[in-house]
């Protein structure tokens, strides 16, 4: 049988029902997909359930396609029934490459050989995970973000035997289910956006070392302030609005540039290729538009409940009590 188009794909097999696996269940379901789910572990299609029941709620605020259906999620009591009719594959088993390596051999010995096998994984290279593969051209990986039934970004990674079209095919997928894909130009371990995600935090973690500021100051600072705009300008873009009316070449003339002409040309390219048919202040307003939907979007924390605190906390001495005091009123004034 052929692979079909990206966007008729219909059966979709999820290969480990965890956190992930599950929530990419919910999600191809509220798609209107039907979906096979095999995972080993203890009790695992109704972990899986419990985890599709929480996502549905959201699904369908998000807006459930036609046909779309709970009632179309099957258990599999092996990788194998799963696979047989998948017109998509995405494997979510835990992160382990050897696990994995043997995972990709079984789906590639079961499945069609034309049906694209993804992985969700957050580390590994596909060269390494095709490897034992009879059909290695066809294995991407397919890398979400947690939750995996909300976040839109997926990842898309080839390794050295994938093919542009199984590359292409499983863009072409994700975008048709209404996530927001990428696709990486070569393999890299951990990808992108978890790269930028570890560099923020080991800054994060380094300041709080150093006494700069705590762990809640690093949190506020991100949220307030950067993540606002980060959720839909990233940092290439805000760069450019940080440079007013001037926008990316008065920042690069302002604040100097180290990394030689063609990454210059890479980001100046970059950027007009996008906005270039907006002035600054047509950009600014769409970013102000932006920033008041979100602050006007956000849900504070859930308040402590008095009793549930109680039991929570360890019994304190009275000088760790009035520290504690000290700083729930530091706490309050921040928020
Ligand atoms: N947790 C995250 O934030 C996150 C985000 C993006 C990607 N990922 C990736 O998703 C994958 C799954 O992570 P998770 O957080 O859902 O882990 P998890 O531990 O919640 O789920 C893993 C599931 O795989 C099952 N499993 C074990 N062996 C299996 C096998 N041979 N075949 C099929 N299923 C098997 C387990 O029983 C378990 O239910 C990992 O590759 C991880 O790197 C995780």
């Amino acid at each position: 049988m052929k692979r079909p188009a990206a966007k008729n794909a219909k059966t979709i097999a999820c290969v480990g029902g965890g956190y992930i696996g599950a929530g990419w269940a919910a999600y191809f379901l509220a798609q209107g997909k039907d979906v096979v789910l095999s995972d080993p572990g203890p009790d695992a299609e109704a972990k899986a359930r419990v985890i599709i029941d929480q996502a549905w709620p959201y699904l369908k605020k998000l807006g459930l396609a036609k046909g779309a259906s709970k009632k179309r999620f099957r258990f599999a009591g092996s990788v194998a029934e799963a696979v047989a009719d998948a017109d998509f594959v995405q494997e979510s088993a835990p992160d382990r490459e050897d696990l994995k390596i043997a995972l990709f051999a079984e789906m590639d010995a079961h499945a069609r050989p034309d049906t694209i096998l993804a992985s969700s994984s957050s580390a590994f290279l596909p060269s390494r995970l095709q490897s034992r593969c009879k059909h290695p051209d066809r294995v991407v990986i397919g890398h979400p973000f947690a939750p995996s039934y909300l976040v839109p970004l997926v990842e898309v990674v080839g390794g050295k035997k994938t093919s542009r079209q199984a590359m292409q095919w499983a863009f072409d997928f994700y975008e048709s289910i209404g996530k927001k894909a990428m696709k990486l130009n070569k393999e890299i371990e951990s990808y992108v956006a978890n790269r930028i995600q570890h560099v923020v935090f080991e800054e994060a973690a380094s300041l709080v070392d150093q006494g700069i500021c705590t762990y809640d100051d690093i949190d506020t600072a991100v949220a307030y302030g950067p993540g606002m705009r980060w959720a839909f300008a990233g940092p290439s873009t805000c760069y450019h609005l940080g440079g007013g009316k001037g926008g990316i070449r008065h920042m690069i003339d302002h604040f100097g540039w180290k990394r030689g002409p063609k990454a210059k040309k890479a980001l100046i390219g970059s950027i007009d290729g996008r906005y270039g048919h907006l002035d600054m202040a047509e950009l600014e307003a769409w970013r102000d538009d932006n920033l008041l939907a979100i602050m006007k979007g956000l849900k504070a924390v859930p308040a402590k409940k008095s009793g549930a605190a109680k039991k929570a906390a360890p019994a304190k001495k009275p000088a760790a009590k009035k520290k504690a005091a000290a700083k729930k009123s530091t706490t309050k004034k921040k928020a």
